[in-house]
Parts: C-alpha cells; structure tokens; sequence
C-alpha cells in the first residue's frame, strides 16, 4: 500500500468530512453517558502542511487554507475552525499543522469515553501512537480496520460513532465499504455509522447508494459536499458520507454550516451541497 494522508490532508473533503464528524460527536455528548468511538482508517494523526509531501499536491491551501478565511460561520462550522486552528495547530503567520480524525476526537472526548484507532500501515500507527499519547480511554491498534468491526462491535457503552475512511486505492474498496457497513449495522444495530467515499467521474458513488437502497438498512443519510460537476474528468469532484443512525434533524442542522463552507471552498460556486435521506426511517 502507498497511500499516505498527508498528500491529501486539510484538503476540501478533510474539511467536509471534519466538520460532520465534530457535529456527529458534539450531538453524541448531549447525553452524559460515556460512549465508544472506533476509526477504522485512523492515519498518523497530525500532518505536517509544511512538508515535502503535503506541499507537493497543496491540496490543504483549496481546503483548510480557504475554510480559514471565513469570518462568519453557524455553529457546526464555528466548532471546526476552532479545533483546526488553536493554538497547537496554528502559528502567528500559517496553518503548519492539520488534525486527522483520531486527534479532532481524542481531544474532543471525555473522560469516561472510549477511543480505538485502527491504522493499517506500521509508520502511521507509530505516528498515531505518539500523537495521542498520554490520552486516557484511547487505543492504538496496528491492523486492518475491516476485521476492527468484528472485534469491537457491538461496545459495552452502546453509544457511539464508527468512522470508516479508508483510502480507495484498492479496486475494490467500494465493494469492501458496503460489506463493512452491512457487517457493522449487523453487530450493533443501533451504533452511528459514518462511511467516507469520494465522488469522482464514474459510477461508483450510484452504485454504491443503490446497493444500499436496496440491502434493507433504514436511516441512511447522505451528506455530500461537491466543488465540482459530478463529470468532471478532473479527479476527485466531491466528498461523500453516508451516515447511518443520524441524530435527530441531522439533515437540517448540518446543511447550513456546509453550504457556507462550500461557499469559501469554491470561486465559482461549482458542485454543491446535498444533503437527502439515501434511505429514510
Ligand atoms: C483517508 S486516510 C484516513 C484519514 C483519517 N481518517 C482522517 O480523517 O484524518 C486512510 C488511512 O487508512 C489506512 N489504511 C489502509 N487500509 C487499511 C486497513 N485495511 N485497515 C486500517 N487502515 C488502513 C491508510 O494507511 C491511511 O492512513
């Protein structure tokens, strides 16, 4: 395997797929009661946007750069400008450091809740490993994020978020992601699931939310940011999630602070948000 996150990090669907992810956990800390938090595709952490490697692609200056220009944002939003830019990540002058996944939700937990980050690759595991240290309730776990889901599904706490998120780079990675969901919904039926995928020229994406349609799971929520038509030959268009389980009026309370997003993401207002039940209750 090659992928490494970095190339990719604070990029247009960081920014989409943070900003749901912090709103899926704040809506779960409504309620005392501890809960579980698995990343099945966790990366090292922290990404140095300073780096050889994520200046090459400078994909973070179209996403994180622009996200922080924006002055006024509803709440959802607000909360993911405030966890990518304190004082650990920003310095005076530039964003030198990005927050993945497993630090937006290692810092954002309780005391009393309960973490687990799968990383496949040994370096990234390593790197996560040193990124959370110190931090109570959160496990590293150096293997496959796929076999994750039977190990630690259903949790003792019965409340939660899965995150899958892994890189595409496998043929059939789309074929996998739906599996997962099917065998994580089968093992903790009640858990919130949220599944990445990207959304590039091609028919993956239809395919994956016809399937899915049509397995019988009910609550499945899209929630989709695009900056480009969803033709483009360009490369990835858009950044997709489907949300299994969401909070209550989850739809309507996202879409605002993701339209204001896409507005500072794109020049021309291309693609766009959408945000429909895939498959209602
Ligand atoms: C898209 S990145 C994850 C980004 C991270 N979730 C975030 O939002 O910051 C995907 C990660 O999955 C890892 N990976 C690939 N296959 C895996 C597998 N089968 N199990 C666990 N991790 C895997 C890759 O090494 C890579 O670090």
């Amino acid at each position: 395997m090659n992928y490494r996150h970095v190339f990719h990090a604070g990029n247009f669907a960081d920014v989409h797929k943070h900003i749901v992810l912090l709103a899926l956990l704040e809506r779960l800390k409504r309620k005392p009661k501890p809960l579980f938090y698995l990343d099945t595709h966790a990366g090292r952490g922290w990404y140095d946007l300073l780096s050889h490697d994520a200046l090459r692609g400078n994909e973070w200056q179209d996403g994180v750069g622009r996200a922080l220009r924006i002055t006024r944002a509803s709440p959802d939003l607000r909360r993911y400008l405030d966890a990518v830019s304190s004082p650990e990540e920003i310095s005076a002058i530039t964003t030198q450091r990005y927050p993945g996944s497993p630090v937006l939700a290692a810092r954002d937990l309780r005391p009393g809740d309960r973490i687990v980050l799968v990383e496949k690759q040994i370096a990234e595991a390593q790197a996560l490993e040193q990124a959370t240290r110190g931090r109570r309730g959160v496990s590293v776990v150096c293997g496959d994020g796929y076999a994750a889901l039977k190990t630690y599904l259903p949790p003792r706490e019965n409340r939660g978020l899965v995150l899958i998120d892994p890189p595409y780079e496998s043929e059939n990675e789309f074929t996998q992601v739906e599996k997962a969901l099917l065998l994580g919904l089968s093992r903790w039926p009640n858990g919130m699931f949220a599944l990445w995928y990207p959304i590039k020229l091609g028919r993956e994406t239809q395919r994956l939310h016809l399937s899915l349609q049509n397995s019988g799971l009910r609550k499945l929520l899209l929630v989709e940011l695009s900056v480009r038509p969803a033709d483009s030959p360009l490369g990835l268009n858009g950044s997709g999630l489907i949300i299994a389980n969401p909070p209550w009026q989850f739809d309507e309370e996202i879409a605002p602070a993701l339209r204001e997003a896409h507005a500072a993401l794109t020049d021309d207002g291309a693609g766009g948000v959408n945000v429909q039940w895939l498959v209602p209750e």
